[in-house]
């Protein structure tokens, strides 16, 4: 049977069948009924198939994506799962002994799911956060930051035994090793602090050698709350460095944000007493924080991690990539943008620079999100909160003035650039008097317990691999290789 027979309805078959076209090889479904109408579909030159009776594209039940090679009119079905193909089915087509088959070129991975994944929920395009499927709001409302890892962690929440024994192991794992504090106190005195933090996590793997048992779930347990608990004092102590100040060991009568707070600021007093309002908006901060899928510092991790390597040195790969001006370094960014920027009045010209590609308006944008972040919604009202106690930041009306005119600036609205978590952070941080350099490393403590809390997704997934990218090789082949002696006669 050939399409151009399709008047005949009487040998159309039940089940589809292929048939040979003058134009390729193309998928005949069988007939259908619709009243008197007898539908019936042919080939379309353009390459996809139509009914010739509506006009519609055929539509089926099946869950496929058909492929037409058209170097060699084959054509090949590979699954659809999830809204996804695998890339290795790809691999098959026009696969022979010279031609290791198609592959997919995706720089940035901007469309390339790298795993299957459980523990956060994002709908960029409708502004949704999810953490084990509970809504960023209502964790930011209600819960803490330790009920939060909890959740990320273990995947649900606790009972109260749970949250008790967790919150109990975490503040008794919060002291590190005096030697840890010597190579911490070696840096120079303007170190960076996220250079600090991620070396002196790194350090961490050599104080605890069996955590490279990675199969092991009480060991993975035990390097997972001794690092959601040491991180507050690596911090800490990189802030106290750079002023000089002496190392404020943990306080374990404390909160998990009350003892980060004593460590940075506490000096002779016996106790510090910190602002509940404080500790409360670094609380919801860190919720914010603790996790958002497969960005660019969990991809490093997961993908360090592939390697088998112990938890320690992955999250340090984590730490590395978000030391970075486009991902956690950006609220740094923002606060110096603002700096600059000075005054409301210097914003059109600052706005018109960005438009005419010279810089960036850092803290709007972002690679999932193409509406208003919503941990951006809830730091914006934290601000308020903050500011109640240490008095408005004056950079707060250039922000508000930036925002305002890009939302409603075609350059931002045709590109669905919108404030992003960072752009009010950073007006948060320096109200508590952190300096921009300390505000990556106020992402890096909380985003911690989702790193891990992917890592041990990772772990445990029996599809990964080592992650391993093809390339598409561009260079030079097989060059005579001239010995320097000559070459430089
Ligand atoms: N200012 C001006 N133009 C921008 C911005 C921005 N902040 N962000 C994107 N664009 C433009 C970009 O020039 C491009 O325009 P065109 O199509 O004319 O070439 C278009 O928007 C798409 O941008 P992109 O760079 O292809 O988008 P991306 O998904 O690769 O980048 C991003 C996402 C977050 C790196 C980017 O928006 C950016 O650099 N933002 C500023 C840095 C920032 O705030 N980063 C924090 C991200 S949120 C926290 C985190 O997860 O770490």
């Amino acid at each position: 049977m050939t399409a151009s027979q399709h008047n005949d309805y009487s040998d159309y078959p039940a089940t589809p069948v292929k048939v040979k076209t003058g134009l390729a090889n193309v998928t005949l479904l069988s007939r259908r009924g619709r009243g008197d109408t007898k539908l019936e579909w042919v080939a379309h030159p353009r390459d996809r198939y139509f009914s010739d009776v509506t006009g519609d594209p055929i539509v089926t039940d099946k869950q496929t994506l058909t492929i037409r090679d058209n170097r060699s009119g084959e054509e090949y079905e590979v699954e659809i799962t999830d809204g996804s193909i695998r890339a290795a089915d790809l691999g098959k087509i026009g696969k022979s002994d010279d031609d290791p088959g198609l592959s997919v070129y995706d720089p940035g991975f901007t469309n390339t799911a790298s795993t299957r994944s459980a523990v956060t929920y994002i709908d960029g395009e409708k502004g949704i956060l999810e953490y084990r499927g509970y809504p960023i709001e209502q964790l930011a409302e209600s819960s803490t930051y330790l009920e939060v890892a909890y959740l990320l962690i273990h995947g649900e929440l606790p009972t109260k035994e749970q949250h008790d024994q967790w919150v109990h192991e975490i503040t008794f794992h919060t002291f590190v090793h005096e030697n840890l504090k010597s190579q911490l106190q070696g840096f120079r005195y303007d170190a960076h602090p996220m250079g600090m933090l991620l070396s002196s996590v790194g350090a961490l793997s050599t104080f605890y050698p069996e955590a490279n048992k990675i199969k092991d779930p009480q060991v993975r347990h035990d390097q997972i709350v001794r690092m959601i608990a040491k991180m507050p004092t690596l911090g800490a102590w990189a802030f106290r460095h750079a002023q000089g100040k002496p190392y404020v060991y943990p306080d374990n009568d404390l909160s998990y944000t009350e003892n980060f707070l004593s460590m940075l600021f506490r000096m002779s007093e016996p106790k510090y007493d910190p602002d509940p309002r404080l500790a409360k908006a670094l609380e919801v901060l860190f919720i914010l924080h603790a996790d958002h899928e497969q960005n660019a510092s969990t991809n490093a991790v997961r993908s360090v991690g592939s390697s088998q390597v112990d938890p320690y040195s992955a999250v340090t790969a984590g730490i590395a990539a978000l030391y970075g001006p486009l991902h956690g370094g950006a609220n740094e960014a923002v606060l110096k943008m603002l700096k600059r920027i000075k005054t409301k009045d210097n914003v059109p010209a600052f706005i018109e620079g960005v438009k005419n590609g010279e810089e960036r308006l850092m803290g709007f944008g972002h690679r999932v999100y193409k509406n208003y972040d919503p941990r951006a919604t809830i730091i914006k009202k934290a601000c308020d909160d903050v500011f109640e106690v240490t008095g408005v930041n004056p950079l707060l009306e250039v922000a508000q003035e930036l925002e305002k005119i890009a939302l409603e600036d075609e350059y931002f609205v045709k590109r669905k650039l919108y404030p992003n978590v960072d752009f009010y952070s950073g007006l948060i941080y320096e109200a508590l008097q952190f300096p921009p350099e300390m505000f990556t490393v106020l992402f890096a403590i909380p985003r911690t317990s989702g790193w891990l809390a992917q890592w041990l997704e990772l772990v445990d997934d029996p599809e990964q691999k080592i992650a391993r990218p093809k390339q598409i090789y561009t260079g030079a082949r097989q060059l005579d290789f001239v010995p320097s002696s000559e070459r430089w006669k």
